[in-house]
């Protein structure tokens, strides 16, 4: 399949170049299109056909539901029963934006989409050109994140275009995305409304809107890896580059020490070493290969670039991995519970 790139301005979407897309998606095919998150990889939400079709493209397996993209409250409601009052107060709060609810579905979206669940994950993007296909198109969009299953989640055009080039009918280009991280993911079935996946908006932001949060206790991280996770997609392998990624956890000058003693290590025994690290830290690293994922004191810019610096070490071929921890005041929480997937929870304490 040829795959056709729309390249568009992220903030002032050419509409003709959108409307090309959003034909795509009314006869069926498959778009990957930036969001404020990450890139999404589209189809019709009502065509189990192309529901399909998204989880061939990912190689992702087919009980793995889909965030259904829409454009308005209104589609929240018309997909949806028993919508309970935090529906509203948290759609006001935080929609347009980077946060996902499940409900309880009724038969419009079909069970191709939600991986057989009796329940649907809805989003409103706020990214421009996400809102303008989903309104050109007059569809509500089934999205996963545009990569190939198990990879890092794409947060520039290249990434989905290493991904997915000649498996799908188009990519829209809107260049790197704005937070890097996917969305928040709420519960709303249960008694009280649960975290089921960590993002940008944080227990803190969602508690002052609706009081009591709760979090899975299946994400909650390296005491807990054998609690399973609600999310069917928070229980899979993911996230993983190449290489073995392991943590170093402690005092700054102790990381620095332990990471420079493994890298050296490594590297004797023959193997190529990559290294985590911080504008501030990284001129202390001498072996390997060295990238600063950001400023230390910056947590949204470390969000942002953290799934672009695993695929780079796939790129320079890192075949041992050492990552510094981010566990920062906000995101923190959504940061390692990433970084902690894709170093399959081996954290070094020094
Ligand atoms: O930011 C995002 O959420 C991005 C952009 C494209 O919107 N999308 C995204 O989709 O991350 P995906 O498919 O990579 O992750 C969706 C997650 C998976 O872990 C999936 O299992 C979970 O949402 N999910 C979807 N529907 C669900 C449901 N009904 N109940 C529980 N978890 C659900
Ligand atoms: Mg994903």
């Amino acid at each position: 399949m040829n795959t056709q790139i729309i390249k568009v301005d992220p903030e002032h979407p050419d509409i003709e170049k959108i409307r090309i897309a959003a034909e795509i998606l009314k006869k069926g095919g498959l778009v990957a299109f930036p969001t404020e998150t990450v890139y999404g990889l589209g189809g019709d939400a009502e065509d189990a056909g192309a529901s399909k079709a998204i989880y061939a493209a990912k190689g992702r397996p087919s009980d793995n539901p889909l965030i259904v993209h829409i454009c308005d409250y209104s589609q929240l409601e018309k997909i949806s029963k028993d919508l309970p009052p935090e529906a509203k107060k948290l759609s006001d709060a935080f929609w347009p934006g980077p946060m996902t609810l499940i409900v309880n579905k009724n038969g419009v979206i079909p069970h191709e989409t939600t991986g057989g669940l009796d329940t649907v994950a809805v989003r409103f993007p706020s990214h421009p050109v996400a809102n303008a296909l989903i309104r050109e198109s007059g569809c509500m969009i089934a999205a996963p994140s545009a990569n190939t299953s198990g990879r890092p989640s794409p947060t520039k055009a290249e990434h989905v275009i290493h991904d997915l080039n000649g498996k799908i009918d188009a990519i829209i280009d809107g260049g790197p995305v704005q937070i890097g991280l996917e969305s928040t993911i709420v519960d709303l079935t249960e008694e009280v409304p649960t975290i089921l996946r960590p993002g940008y908006i944080n227990k803190q932001m969602l508690e002052k809107v609706v009081g009591e949060v709760k979090v899975d206790p299946g994400i909650l991280g390296t005491e807990n890896v054998h609690v399973r996770p609600k999310a069917p997609g928070m229980r899979y392998k993911h996230y993983a580059p190449k290489g073995d990624l392991k943590i170093v956890s402690g005092d700054q000058d102790k990381v620095i020490a332990e990471i420079n003693r493994l890298a050296e290590e490594g590297e004797n025994s023959g193997k190529k070493v990559g290294i985590i690290a911080t504008e501030e830290t990284k001129d202390f690293y001498h072996i390997g290969k060295v990238i600063s994922i950001g400023d230390r004191t910056d947590e949204y810019e470390i969000a942002h670039n953290l799934f672009d610096v695993l695929r780079k070490m796939d790129e320079y071929g890192a075949e041992l991995i050492y990552s510094e921890e981010f566990s920062t005041p906000k995101i923190g929480n959504a940061i390692m519970n990433r970084l902690l997937k894709a170093a399959a929870h081996q954290v070094i304490e020094v």
